[in-house]
């Protein structure tokens, strides 16, 4: 069945915003994810994020069953810690964080990066993304060393973590955490299936999180695929420019999305992808959800 995407907001599906990441992640879709999650089809079968990150819009949408899968080992070793043995998840941020308050913090932090940048690990990241500068993990890209300062707030006490670990636990029940390229990911959907990808589209995003060069093209080729079998695709693409032209920079393959939506602007917005446009809609700075459906 084709849902219409033009109905009334009252009918399309519905979501609660979700406000407390586990994880801080630059460029996590926490703050708008129910939108996203809006735009999603009535129904669909198994639920895959391909570039899990912070998990965010599968935390909003909480589905009954799903494959969340990212390419980065440390980070989806947190997801998988989580899923099997939350305590010790929160002793990993519990035992982080007494290290930290023990003395004096900048200090603290530095021993806990060093311990991650001599092994790249789960347990070290997981304490690092919640007390670094900015909450941006940043990668340098010859080696891969973790290279963000100290943070000037207060990361969250244990027990806050803990409640919030507690909470994704629940949410995230249906879910299967895999480390995987997403082109190995997106073989695994069938037909009546839902993706949802938020790739590092940008060359300056590729960097951050330590990948090498993203082919976008790769993924549009994924993407038709994925269509061709019969799963629904949903693709983000940040707004970060102030030009509906901006997306057609990015050669999308003809007629392979339907419609695409706007998120992040204040409202929800919707307009057929073929009407590329001088309209309104141009002029917002908004983020993209691009679905084949
Ligand atoms: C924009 S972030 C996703 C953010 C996520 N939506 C959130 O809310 O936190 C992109 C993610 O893609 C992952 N990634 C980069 N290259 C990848 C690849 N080839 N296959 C799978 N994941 C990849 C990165 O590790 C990063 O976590």
């Amino acid at each position: 069945m084709q849902l219409d995407l033009f109905a009334p907001e009252a009918k399309r599906r519905h979501a609660l915003p979700f406000k407390s990441q586990l994880l801080k992640w630059i460029g996590n879709k926490q703050r708008f994810a129910h939108e996203i999650v809006s735009y999603f089809p009535a129904s669909f079968g198994t639920y895959y994020e391909p570039f899990l990150g912070s998990a965010a819009v599968l935390g909003t949408l909480s589905p009954r069953r799903a494959v969340g899968s990212d390419v980065f080992t440390p980070l989806i070793d947190i997801w998988k810690r989580l899923s099997e043995s939350p305590d010790q998840l929160k002793q990993w941020y519990e035992e982080r964080s007494e290290q930290f308050s023990a003395g004096e913090k900048v200090a603290g932090y530095e021993r806990i990066k060093a311990s991650y940048n001599a092994s790249p690990n789960a347990a070290d990241l997981l304490f690092l993304c919640r007390s670094c500068y900015g909450g941006v993990v940043r990668f340098r890209k010859a080696d891969g060393y973790m290279s963000t300062p100290c943070g000037v707030h207060k990361p969250i006490s244990p027990d806050s973590f803990s409640r919030r670990a507690d909470e994704w636990y629940r949410r995230t029940r249906g879910a299967q955490f895999r480390e995987l390229d997403y082109q190995e990911a997106m073989k695994l959907p069938r037909s009546g299936d839902l993706v949802y990808c938020d790739p590092p589209y940008t060359h300056s995003q590729a960097i951050l999180y330590g990948a090498q060069e993203f082919d976008l093209s790769c993924l549009f080729d994924a993407i038709a695929r994925c269509k061709k079998r019969g799963v629904f695709v949903a693709l983000s693409i940040d707004g970060t420019k102030k030009s509906g032209a901006h997306v057609c920079d990015l050669d999308i393959p003809a007629g392979l999305f339907e419609r695409e939506a706007f998120v992040n602007c204040g409202r929800s917005m919707l307009r057929r992808f073929q009407m590329n446009g001088q309209t309104l809609e141009s002029e917002l700075v908004a983020d993209r959800l691009l679905l084949t459906y």
